[in-house]
């Protein structure tokens, strides 16, 4: 079997989905691979070090593309309407596995039917003990956690640790963390280590003792709603409008007092929630600092907007793009494993076969399209409700890096 490695071409997109670590592993199952020409090259991995890893070069993506049977992908390709048609150049029975953003794409997930190609969304794995090495979200969002305090402390003007020196002592920042899942949890422990005051606050109340584990301290509304706000998938609920408010108003008392809020909110498949308003930013001090990680799907705070620093009321408001990305190297290199631990298992090892299981819990929550037909309950249910589907489609940024 062939697989081939797709140079990405979606702006802001610096990753590549194969390593030459997993290309060797690949190549020494028996199969052959193909990488297209400078896939690699922004995330620090040229074209040599895949040749030496076995990999053969490609110098266009039609070229990596023939006779493959399976491609490896960061983001979704981009359809026809898109800035470029990549989706047309491959062939009905391939498979493709990326990020596909499936729930909010709903256009893609029709491209990709029509075009007869099987297509894995690695977004939708299921957060099964199983399934830990392959999980995509949780690698991507795990640096884009310890990049955002990174990003936060270098437009901040002044420093994080407290320090006491000869000309006076300079007081510790305040950080806080709204939402505290993968990336929100390596954020707080990288502003710890940077010797922040750190507080953080999360729907989930399985987050409390994460968050007081860290050395951080909790703050949330405590009530009847907290308490039933994680779903069995382990993600949060979309909370009532009584209980925005009251989250609200202590995240308003509470924002005043902090020099840097990094914002982590999301709902799969949902816009990402308001938790920072305009009122809340005027309220911060000068020289205060917001990164807003939530950016690609809506944004926690209305005023970020992505790609760009914006300035309001002496207030950064920092919406990169694509946060694993300003760390493509490592990002790539976990991307391409996590990629490599899902396909193994459909191999029988020798490079021949490949077998998936429908009945499978995670080929079940992962599998979109199959035989030129969508097949996955979970984007099957979300068709039946067209408007929800639409509205998260408009939010959700185009270009969007992370996933969903
Ligand atoms: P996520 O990226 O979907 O959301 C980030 C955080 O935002 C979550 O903690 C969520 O509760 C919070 N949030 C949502 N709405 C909010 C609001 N209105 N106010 C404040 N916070 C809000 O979450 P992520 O990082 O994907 O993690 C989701 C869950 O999956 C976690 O419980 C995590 O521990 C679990 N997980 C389990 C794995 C496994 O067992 N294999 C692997 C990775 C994650």
């Amino acid at each position: 079997m062939k697989i081939a490695i797709l140079n990405e071409k979606r702006p802001h997109e610096t990753r590549v989905a194969g390593s030459p670590e997993v290309v060797k592993k690949l190549i020494e199952m028996g199969l052959k691979v193909v990488v297209e020409k400078s896939a690699g090259v922004a995330s620090s991995m040229p074209d040599g070090a895949f040749r030496d890893a076995g990999a053969t070069i490609a110098k266009d993506a039609a070229t990596a593309l023939k006779g493959a049977d399976i491609v490896l992908k960061v983001q979704r390709p981009m359809i026809a309407g898109d800035r470029t048609d990549e989706l047309s150049k491959f062939s009905p029975g391939q498979t493709l596995i990326c990020q596909m953003s499936a729930r909010s794409e709903p256009e893609f997930v029709k491209a990709l039917a029509k075009a007869g190609v099987t297509g894995f969304a690695m977004e939708m794995l299921p957060r099964i003990s199983r399934a830990q090495s392959m999980d995509v979200l949780s690698s991507q969002s795990n640096l884009a956690g310890y990049k955002a305090v990174l990003d936060a402390a270098s437009e901040f003007g002044r420093a994080l640790p407290m320090m006491m020196t000869a000309a006076g002592t300079i007081p510790p920042a305040r950080v806080l963390f709204m939402g505290v899942g993968v990336a929100g949890l390596q954020a707080i422990a990288t502003a710890r280590r940077l010797g922040a005051i750190v507080s953080a606050t999360d729907v989930r109340p399985a987050t409390k003792e994460q968050v007081e584990s860290l050395g951080a301290t909790f703050i949330a509304v405590e009530d009847e709603e907290f308490l039933e706000a994680q779903t069995a998938g382990g993600y949060a609920k979309e909370m009532s409008a009584e209980y925005q408010e009251k989250q609200r108003a202590l995240i308003a008392e509470t924002i005043k007092k902090q020099d840097i809020v990094i914002c982590t909110a999301l709902i799969p498949g949902r816009p990402a929630p308001v938790l920072v308003d305009e009122d809340m930013v005027k309220s911060m001090k000068p020289g205060s600092v917001i990164v807003d990680l939530a950016v690609e799907a809506g944004g926690n705070c209305p005023l970020s907007k992505l790609g760009k620093i914006v300035s309001k009321n002496n207030v950064k408001i920092v919406g990169h793009a694509n946060v694993p990305g300003r760390l493509a190297d490592d990002a790539s290199k976990l991307y391409a494993k996590n990629l490599f631990n899902f396909l193994t298992p459909m191999m029988n090892g020798d490079g021949d076969t490949f077998k998936i299981d429908e009945e499978d819990e995670i080929i079940k929550g992962t599998l979109i399209t199959l035989g030129g037909k969508i097949v996955n309950d979970a984007i099957l249910a979300m068709q039946a409700q067209p408007a929800k589907a639409e509205a998260v489609s408009k939010t959700v940024s185009d270009d969007a890096g992370a996933g969903e």
